[in-house]
């Protein structure tokens, strides 16, 4: 996939991973970026580049999702990537819901809205930023977990169905990743910013799930041979 010719949303473009995808993109000749986040005003170290248009949205509300659609209706790429994520796994449910409505609904409602947009668009691509524990539990951030392995069912029943318009739906699974949702992470994390030209690769070369640090890749490796063993190690955590 060509970028320089695409017209890109990224949602919660405020946040770690979100501004350097908006980076990366314009570094590759991205043609239009609507740079999405709750507050706009956050956004304005990425609005001196005048390819970027600041929206303003919550994806978790559905006149702000119609908002965004009837405003964007050039997109060729979605990236859907605000997410949310905090809480143990045995706690209030109030977490758990959050994770839920952000992580999976938000998504979905996204999805819903743009899909007939990519369509007349000629196709386009959905990118969803999901996590490699959302392919195995890690207890101690375990509804987390949950809401991502949601939305990696929903990112697989998606490229089925929506194949047959010729968009292409990417699943990215990143591990830990230095941003303000993992700060609380004792673990090696990844730079933002590597996590951002990974998956720029990933998307040149046409992946349908992009593994993006060496942490998700090994996860990945592993699951496909001892899954039980990847399983009882995230335990630890
Ligand atoms: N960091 C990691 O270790 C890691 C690992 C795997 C996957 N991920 C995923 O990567 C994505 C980006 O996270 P990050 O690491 O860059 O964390 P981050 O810096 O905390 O960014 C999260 C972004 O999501 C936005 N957001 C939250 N709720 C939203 C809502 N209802 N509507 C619109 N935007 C909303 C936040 O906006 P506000 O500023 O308004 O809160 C922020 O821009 C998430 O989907 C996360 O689950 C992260």
């Amino acid at each position: 996939m060509n970028i320089d010719s695409q017209t890109i949303l990224v949602t919660g473009a405020n946040g770690g991973i979100g501004r350097a995808l908006v980076k990366t993109f314009l570094a590759a000749g991205a043609k239009k970026i609507y740079a999405c986040a709750r507050n706009t005003d956050s956004l304005s170290p990425l609005l001196q580049d005048d390819r970027v248009c600041s929206v303003e949205l919550d994806v978790c509300n559905f006149a702000s999702v119609a908002n965004a659609a009837a405003l964007c209706g050039d997109v060729t790429i979605l990236v859907n990537n605000a997410g949310t994520g905090g809480g143990g796994l045995l706690g209030s449910q109030e977490n758990a819901r959050r994770e839920m409505e952000v992580n999976y609904f938000g998504t979905h409602a996204m999805c819903t809205a743009f899909a007939p947009i990519l369509g007349k668009n000629g196709g386009g691509c959905i990118v969803n930023i999901i996590s490699v524990i959302g392919l195995v539990n890690m207890p101690s951030i375990g509804t987390y977990c949950a809401s991502k392995a949601a939305l990696h069912s929903l990112t697989q029943g998606l490229r089925g169905v929506l194949a047959a318009q010729k968009t292409k739906v990417v699943g990215v699974y990143p591990g830990p990743v230095d941003t303000r949702m993992a700060d609380g992470v004792a673990m090696p994390k990844a730079s933002p910013e590597s996590v951002a030209e990974e998956i720029l690769t990933g998307l040149q070369a046409e992946l349908d799930e992009i593994y993006p640090d060496e942490f998700a890749k090994n996860i990945q490796k592993e699951l496909a041979s001892s899954p039980k063993d990847v399983e009882r190690q995230l335990a630890n955590y």
